[in-house]
């Protein structure tokens, strides 16, 4: 994954310097060259013996010692990005000023590769004006910021503040600066957003489908190579990415129409819309008046997209379907792997915080064919967005 990668880990006085021990770890076991260097006060936190036989070089914190003086412009240009995990508010602060007290920070503004900070501090210091205006200040330098969790925190309190997870800050990393386009080549299509079933020329029957999840899986196919296709429903999002080639429609059939035309050509067909399941038998041409005391609409199933893209699936053509369930959801979600011949099954739980219709953030299960079922947590749809497709790149086109 980041094979051959040759990462500069600037490592700060925090409490959550122990998780760069295991940020080394993991960078080392991805492939990649480390060399860490400490500011005085991590070596408090963090053992450098440790970090020096994890990472298979000495460790550096002093511009100069008895013997030599460390060449902090050779350090600075000899990595491809430098990563300054966990950043303390001090550091953060002389890397606002430009200070340079330390070797840390002078390979800091003498590097020429891309920067990236992963914060950790309390709370009220994360939200203090004086750090914001710190942080907006590294951010106009381009410098890029991973956001801090919400957790426990060194303090004993709870809330902002904590180092993102080193599996995060890999996969920030792999996915802005290393990022791999294994789908160069593959036609790939998504549905997404609702389905409105006119019941005359004002009225529809909808749901509250923001589109979100599929937008955000249209952009990550994209990012990892594949020429995409994305066929919307009417959802508030405006998509005008270049590259994302966008097909808007109304009505379920419209959508099965353009789902089957383009599936004709894909490689890759990931059905996340929330398509009505019954539409009007009649649509009235005109407004309908309220003359009856008690009316009745007759409903119609529609035709289900992903099941009649199942019947056609092709080899070599992979088919990824969702399930929303409220209850049985294992069950549900296999249930629909199987009756409508799809590769994967992304199962979302309304009964999970986060998850569902509306949010920013979503939480998934992935049942595969042949059994396999990959949990993941509550996050950004951008980031479960990544999940999806770094399965699907695992499973068919590594
Ligand atoms: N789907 C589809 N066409 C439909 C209905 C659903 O392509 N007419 C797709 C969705 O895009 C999703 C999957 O089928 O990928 C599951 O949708 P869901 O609404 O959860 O399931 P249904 O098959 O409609 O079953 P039920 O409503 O009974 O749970």
């Amino acid at each position: 994954m980041l094979q051959g990668k040759k990462i500069l880990l600037g490592i700060t006085g925090s409490i959550a310097a122990y998780k760069a021990i295991y940020l080394v770890r993991l960078l080392v076991k991805s492939g990649a060259e480390v060399r860490v260097i400490m500011t005085p006060s991590a070596k408090d936190f963090a053992p450098s013996l440790t970090l020096s036989t994890l990472s298979h070089h000495p460790v550096l914190t002093d511009m100069f010692d008895e013997q030599s003086w460390s060449n902090h412009v050779a350090l600075g240009r000899w990595a491809d990005v430098m990563v300054i995990a966990p950043l303390s508010c001090n550091t953060l602060a002389k890397m606002a000023q430009g200070q340079c007290d330390n070797l840390l920070l002078a390979v800091y503004l003498s590097a020429t590769c891309p920067v990236v900070v992963a914060p950790a501090m309390d709370e009220d210091m994360w939200h203090h004006p004086a750090t914001k205006d710190n942080l907006r200040k590294l951010e106009s330098f381009g410098n890029r910021i991973i956001p801090v969790g919400k957790g426990e925190l060194a303090s004993g309190l709870y809330g902002d503040g904590r180092m993102a997870e080193p599996e995060e800050i890999i996969q920030f990393l792999t996915g802005n600066f290393f990022l791999t386009r294994p789908l160069t080549g593959k036609k790939a299509i998504v549905t997404a957003g609702p389905t409105y079933e006119a019941l005359d020329p004002v009225r529809f029957i909808g749901n509250h489908s923001s589109g979100k999840m599929g937008i955000a899986i249209a952009r990550e196919l994209y990012r990892r190579g594949a020429d995409v296709t994305l066929i919307l429903g009417p959802s508030k999002a405006d998509v005008t990415d270049n590259g994302i080639r966008v097909v808007r429609v109304v009505s379920a059939e419209e959508m099965y129409q353009a789902a089957g035309k383009a599936f004709e050509k894909a490689d890759i067909a990931v059905m996340s819309a929330a398509v009505a399941d019954y539409t009007p038998v009649v649509k009235a041409d005109q407004k309908i008046k309220k003359t009856e005391e008690h009316f009745s609409i007759e409903l119609a199933k529609t035709k289900d997209i992903l099941k009649s893209l199942g019947e056609k699936k092709k080899a070599g053509q992979v088919l990824v379907g969702f399930a929303l369930e409220t209850n049985n959801e294992k069950a549900n979600a296999l249930d629909k792997l199987n009756r409508k011949n799809a590769d994967m099954i992304v199962l979302n739980s309304l009964n999970d915080a986060g998850a569902g219709f509306g949010h920013d953030t979503n939480k998934i299960t992935i049942f595969r064919k042949g059994g396999e079922e990959i949990h993941f947590d509550t996050k950004p749809k951008e980031d479960v967005a990544r999940d999806i497709v770094d399965t699907i790149i695992r499973v068919h086109y590594a």
